[in-house]
């Protein structure tokens, strides 16, 4: 007999069992036995562990549950997050209609019909990386050549910020994301991405481009703090994201011949199986946070107002009343009810790009190098456990 853990008293976050790519083993029995079932967090508070999929798309549909961080009860999953959403929070921590108000003014730039026209471009970068990385004799590490700079350059034109800089903002998002940074840490991480966006912003007043930065600017009824807020978001969102979901896509793949030689034989699989991918390997592992503000009753547990809920989208994504056989990857699945970008008014507002982006990337890589393996082996790639954005270390490969 096997004894199973009281899963009323999951530690949040819980470690992930023997499989690098599932959701960690307490949640998926509460998924199982108590699809909605208390935590508790790093300060030792209490909230609620939000397990089905149909529960996790009610909540999240729900205005009872606000995404306002500065509401009571509020449930900060790190030091780092609440010293983050302490002060000037940006749009994604605000409930409508100030959410609203500051994201229609960027929605113009995210939809299909805008993005798709991008394709050339993004494929022309997906490409110069391809060819500097196969440049110099293998192996290399697929992160820091090929998945980073790609969405990282994109979100920089798209916003207007200087790619030369990519270091200094890529190194202050890591810290931002990462769950065991100190609040110091995250404090002046956060001060210095906003002092510099704010110095592009005023840079863009004075010599203005067609970019996303300097039209807020021009706008005129923005604030400066609120210019460099909505930019930090867009900068942060728009590359840490697609890069830890095209590296931990490949890892997938080259661990499973069978589903990548289908992708290699049919191309016109890849838009599917991106969907698949956000499904399977669900990198917002710690999930969505919201706080009830009225008492509400979900699936049968009554959460009271002042009472914090995270949604677990990886346990939502293998609810296997929605996915059957949800433990398996592939590809040729209809998997576009995934809850990965999220459900409801904060659904990820660059899931257009994001989902291009993958394409393009995991495409090009599979046709171009048809000999792609790992240049270690698998038990040694260390896994970002302990960040926001679940995702490799590093992935040295050859071709
Ligand atoms: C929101 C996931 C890529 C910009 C979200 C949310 C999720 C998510 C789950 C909802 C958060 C919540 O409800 O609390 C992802 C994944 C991505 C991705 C899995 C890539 C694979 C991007 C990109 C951009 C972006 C490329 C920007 C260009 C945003 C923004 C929000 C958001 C601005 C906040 C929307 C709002 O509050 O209205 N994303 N995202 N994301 N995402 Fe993404």
């Amino acid at each position: 007999m096997t004894t199973v853990e009281p899963i009323d008293a999951i530690t949040f976050p819980a470690a992930r069992g023997g499989c690098p790519f599932a959701p960690p083993p307490a949640y998926q029995e509460a998924l199982e036995q108590r699809p909605i079932t208390r935590i508790s967090l790093w300060d030792g508070s209490r909230a609620w562990l939000v397990t089905r999929h149909e529960d996790v798309r009610t909540i999240m549909g729900d205005r009872r549950f606000s995404a306002d961080a500065r509401n009571d009860g509020f449930p900060f999953l790190s030091n780092g997050r609440r010293e983050l959403a302490a002060e000037k929070p940006s749009f994604i921590r605000m409930d409508d209609p100030e959410h609203a108000r500051f994201r229609r003014m960027l929605t113009g730039d995210f939809i299909i019909k805008r993005v798709e026209a991008l394709r050339p471009e993004i494929q022309q970068i997906v490409d110069d990386f391809l060819d500097r990385m196969t440049a110099h004799p293998a192996p290399a590490d697929l992160v820091t050549e090929f998945a980073l700079p790609v969405p990282s350059l994109v979100i920089c034109r798209l916003l207007g910020v200087p790619y030369e800089d990519h270091d200094y903002f890529q190194e202050r998002s890591r810290i931002l994301l990462h769950n065991l940074s100190t609040a110091d840490q995250v404090r002046q991480a956060r001060d210095e991405l906003t002092n510099y966006l704010e110095e592009l912003a005023d840079r863009k007043a004075q010599e203005p481009d067609e970019r996303i930065v300097s039209r807020l600017v021009a706008r005129g009824d923005l604030t400066r703090d609120e210019v460099a807020s909505m930019s930090l978001l867009l900068l942060i969102a728009g590359h840490e994201t697609t890069a830890n979901m095209t590296a931990l896509s490949t890892l997938v793949l080259l661990r499973d011949p069978a589903q990548l030689a289908r992708l290699r034989e049919d191309p016109t699989l890849i838009k599917g199986a991106v969907e698949e991918l956000l499904r399977y390997l669900s990198i917002v592992h710690s999930g969505t946070v919201r706080v009830a503000v009225e008492t509400a009753e979900i699936g049968g547990t009554t959460i009271e107002a002042g009472e914090g809920v995270v949604c677990m989208l990886s346990t939502a994504n293998r609810d296997a009343s929605v996915f059957a056989s949800p433990d398996e990857l592939d590809v040729g699945r209809e998997a576009r009810r995934h809850v990965a970008f999220g459900f409801g008014v904060h659904q990820c507002l660059g899931q257009p790009l994001a989902r291009l982006e993958l394409q393009i990337a995991l495409d090009t890589m599979i046709r171009r190098l048809p000999d792609l393996r790992l240049a270690v082996p698998f038990e040694q790639i260390r896994f970002r456990k302990d960040a926001a954005i679940y995702g490799v270390e590093e992935l040295p490969v050859a071709w």
